[in-house]
């Protein structure tokens, strides 16, 4: 599946989509979503090439959120992965992640709501009604890739839970078994994996829980049943495999924080002008691309996003 313009996209190609929609009751909810990717945190950046900002294109049909670029080959974004609950190596994740049981799957929705509880992953994604969207995201750090995601916004979630006046940030963790995720046995991370988003980042509608991609439920290596994409972050934000959503008043641990404070700060924002301490950020390489291009600030969604920052030094909060 390829991400197209909305007004390239044939109308029995939409009713097919909607079909596979329903036909998978918990992607029922999921809108269309064409979102860009997941990067390591431990690889430098590249050298030269030039950015193609993702300006919104003009038009009535104008979706602030599309990106007509490339998408990424299903067979790269599904054989290059981060998941170190199955091992380290990049390929590990997909000869080892067929161990995790991803239904019955439930998630605590914990903290500072009003209606708190731990619900079937069905019931979480029921929609209010159904959308069927495109999104232009990008997400960016040595590497690159442009995924046509399948997604709900994570707001709309949280917005069902009634979120206190004190909720001020929301934290997220994995699933912690390492019986189904042998990586866990490996002391590399603090386990379960935690992440964690300001509450307007997390209520922005960039910000969705993905639960496909390329018109199919998420492979377990890509985070299966459910995880989160924040497309103007670093890829380590997008937490896979999700089991606890937590309305908090502070800011919550997050797993790559604890373990290099220096080098991966609690926001994560895409910055080419914040080197990481053993790398530049300036560039980055697109998967399945030979050039290297110059990295964009907020991975081009400044125009989206630069006001949730306004008045904040982005070199100390990093
Ligand atoms: N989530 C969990 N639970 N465990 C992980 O190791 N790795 C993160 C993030 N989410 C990770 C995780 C990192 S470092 C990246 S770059 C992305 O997942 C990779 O997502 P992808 O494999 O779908 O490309």
């Amino acid at each position: 599946m390829l991400i197209r313009r909305a007004d390239a996209i044939k109308s029995s190609e939409i009713t097919s989509l909607d079909l596979f929609l329903r036909r998978r009751e918990f992607l029922r909810g999921a809108g269309w979503v064409a979102a860009g990717a997941v990067l390591a945190p431990t690889l430098a950046c590249g050298a030269e090439g030039e950015a193609r900002p993702l300006a919104p294109r003009a038009g009535a049909d104008a979706n602030p959120f599309r990106t007509d670029e490339k998408p990424t080959a299903f067979k790269d974004a599904t054989r290059y992965n981060n998941f170190y609950e199955f091992g380290t190596d990049k390929s590990d994740p997909r000869r080892y992640a067929g161990s995790l049981r991803t239904r019955p799957w439930s998630v605590a929705i914990t903290g500072e709501v009003g209606k708190p509880g731990t619900i079937d992953l069905d019931d979480l994604l029921r929609p209010h009604s159904a959308e069927e969207r495109i999104y232009r995201l990008r997400c960016v750090e040595a590497w690159s890739m442009v995924i046509p995601w399948l997604g709900i916004p994570l707001g709309e979630i949280i917005k069902r839970f009634e979120p206190t006046s004190g909720a001020r940030y929301v934290a997220f963790k994995t699933l912690l078994d390492p019986e189904q995720m042998p990586g866990q046995r490996s002391r590399v991370l603090d386990w379960p994996y935690l992440e964690g988003l300001r509450i307007d980042e997390a209520m922005h509608p960039l910000t969705i829980l993905a639960t496909g991609m390329y018109g199919q439920e998420l492979p377990n290596q890509n985070g299966a049943p459910l995880r989160l994409v924040v497309p103007w972050k670093y890829g380590f934000k997008s937490i896979k495999s999700i089991v606890e959503i937590r309305l908090a008043r502070t800011e919550p641990p997050t797993s790559w924080n604890l373990q290099a404070p220096r080098e991966y700060g609690f926001f994560a924002n895409v910055n080419p002008d914040v080197d990481h301490p053993r790398w530049s950020q300036k560039r980055e390489r697109r998967i399945g691309e030979l050039r290297k291009r110059p990295t964009i600030l907020f991975n081009g969604y400044a125009d989206q996003v630069a006001h949730l920052y306004q008045g904040i030094d982005l070199r100390k909060y990093f």
